[in-house]
C-alpha cells in the first residue's frame, strides 16, 4: 500500500473520555500524513435516547461499508439497563478475535520489564452469550456457550498470528478440570489446531495458576489464547503489568471487518477533564494502520510514543504527572516531525 492510498475509516467517539482520547488519536494519526477520510458515527448512551438502540443502523452500516473502525469506549449500565454496545458490535459483525497486545514501554512505572504478551481472546460466545434466565424466584441461570466452530476458528487465528509474527509459544488458559464439557471442548479444539504448528511451542495452563504465574513470572508468556471471560480478565491483568489501562490497545477482528479500541472503558471518574491518557487508543490506531497496510506510519507512531515516554517530561495523571490529554497529544505529534 502506498502513502497516498486513501482509506475510509469509521470513527466512533463513544462515551466518557472517548471523545477526548479518540480526538487525540485522530490528530496523531493524521500527523503521520496517512490519507484517511474519517466517517464519524454515534454509538453509546446518547444514541439509546435518540435512536432507541445502542447501535444505530448508520453506525453498523458505516463499519460494514468501510470495514475498519476506530472506536472510543462505550459505557454499559451494571445489572439491568440496555445491553452492551461493545458486545453487540462484536457479535453482530462477527468480530471473533479480540487481540490485546501489551508491551513494556520506556519510562512507564512498572515492577516488570521486557513484557511482550499478546492475549488472543474468543470474542463471540462463552458466558457473554447474554443468555440469562430466572428459572424460579431467587434462582438464575447464565448459559456458557462453547462451540467447536468458534473454538477452532479462534485457535486457528491465534496460531496463524503467532506464526506470522514469529512468536515462539502459545499458552492456552482453561478450566477444563472443572468445566469438563465446555472448556474441555475448547481445549480439544485448540489441541487439534496446535498439531498443525509444530514449530510453535504449545502449552496448557489452568486459568487460576496462570493468574499467579502472570504476577510472579510474566515474561514466561508469549501468546495467550483463551475464552471470552478469562480473556477479558487476564488482558486487564496484563495491562497492569505494563503500567495500566492507559497503555493497553486492542483490536476486534473478523473475516470482513475490524474494530480497534483501547482495553479501557469510558472512565466516568475523569471524563470531560482533559486528563485521560490518550496512548492506549493511539496505540490501537497504530494497530489499525498496520491492519490497512500502513506499517511505516504505525511504526512512526509507536516510536514517537516511546520517545515521549523516554524523555519523561510529559506525564498524564495516571502516570503520576500533571500533563493534559492535549499536551500528551501534542508531544507525540512533536516527536513525529
Ligand atoms: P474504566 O476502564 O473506564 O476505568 C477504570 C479506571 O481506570 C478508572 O479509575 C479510570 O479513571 C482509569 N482509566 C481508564 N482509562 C484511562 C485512561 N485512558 N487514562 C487514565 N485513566 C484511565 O473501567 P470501569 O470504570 O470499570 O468502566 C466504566 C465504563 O466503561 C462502564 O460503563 C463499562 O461498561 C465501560 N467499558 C467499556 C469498554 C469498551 O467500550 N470497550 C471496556 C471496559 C469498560
Amino acid at each position: 500500500m502506498s502513502h497516498n492510498d486513501m482509506h475510509k475509516v469509521t470513527l466512533i467517539p463513544g462515551d466518557g473520555i472517548g471523545p477526548e482520547v479518540t480526538d487525540a488519536a485522530r490528530k496523531i494519526i493524521e500527523a503521520t500524513g496517512v490519507n484517511i477520510e474519517w466517517e464519524v458515527v454515534p454509538a453509546g448512551a446518547e444514541t439509546v435516547e435518540k435512536y432507541k438502540t445502542v447501535l444505530p443502523d448508520i453506525t453498523f452500516e458505516s463499519i460494514k461499508r468501510n470495514k475498519v473502525a476506530l472506536k472510543g469506549p462505550i459505557g454499559t449500565p451494571v445489572a439491568g439497563g440496555f445491553k452492551s454496545a461493545n458486545v453487540t458490535i462484536r457479535k453482530t459483525l462477527d468480530l471473533y478475535a479480540n487481540l490485546r497486545p501489551v508491551r513494556s514501554l520506556p519510562g512507564v512505572k512498572s515492577k516488570y520489564e521486557g513484557i511482550n504478551i499478546v492475549v488472543v481472546r474468543e470474542n463471540t460466545e462463552d458466558l457473554y452469550s447474554g443468555l440469562e434466565y430466572e428459572i424460579a424466584p431467587g434462582v438464575v441461570e447464565s448459559l456458557k456457550v462453547i462451540t467447536d466452530k468458534a473454538s477452532l476458528r479462534i485457535a486457528n487465528f491465534a496460531f496463524r498470528f503467532a506464526k506470522r509474527r514469529g512468536r515462539k509459544k502459545v499458552t492456552v488458559l482453561h478450566k477444563a478440570n472443572i468445566m469438563k464439557l465446555s472448556d474441555g471442548l475448547f481445549l480439544n479444539c485448540v489441541r487439534k489446531v496446535a498439531k498443525d504448528y509444530s514449530q510453535i511451542e504449545y502449552e496448557e495452563m489452568i486459568i487460576d495458576n496462570a493468574c499467579m504465574q502472570l504476577i510472579l513470572n510474566p515474561n514466561r508468556f508469549d501468546v495467550i489464547l483463551t475464552e471470552n471471560l478469562y480473556g477479558d480478565i487476564v488482558s486487564e491483568v496484563c495491562a497492569g503489568l505494563v503500567g495500566g489501562l492507559g497503555f493497553a490497545p486492542g483490536a476486534n477482528i473478523g473475516d470482513d471487518c475490524a474494530v480497534f479500541e483501547a482495553a479501557h472503558g469510558s472512565a466516568p471518574d475523569i471524563a470531560g477533564k482533559n486528563i485521560a491518557n490518550p496512548i492506549a487508543i493511539t496505540l490501537s490506531g497504530a494497530l489499525l494502520l498496520k491492519y490497512i497496510g500502513e506499517n511505516r506510519e504505525a511504526k512512526a507512531i509507536e516510536n514517537a510514543i516511546s520517545r515521549v515516554l523516554t524523555k519523561g517530561e510529559i506525564l498524564t495523571k495516571d502516570m503520576g504527572g500533571n500533563a493534559t490529554t492535549t499536551e500528551m497529544r501534542d508531544a507525540i505529534i512533536g516527536e513525529l516531525k
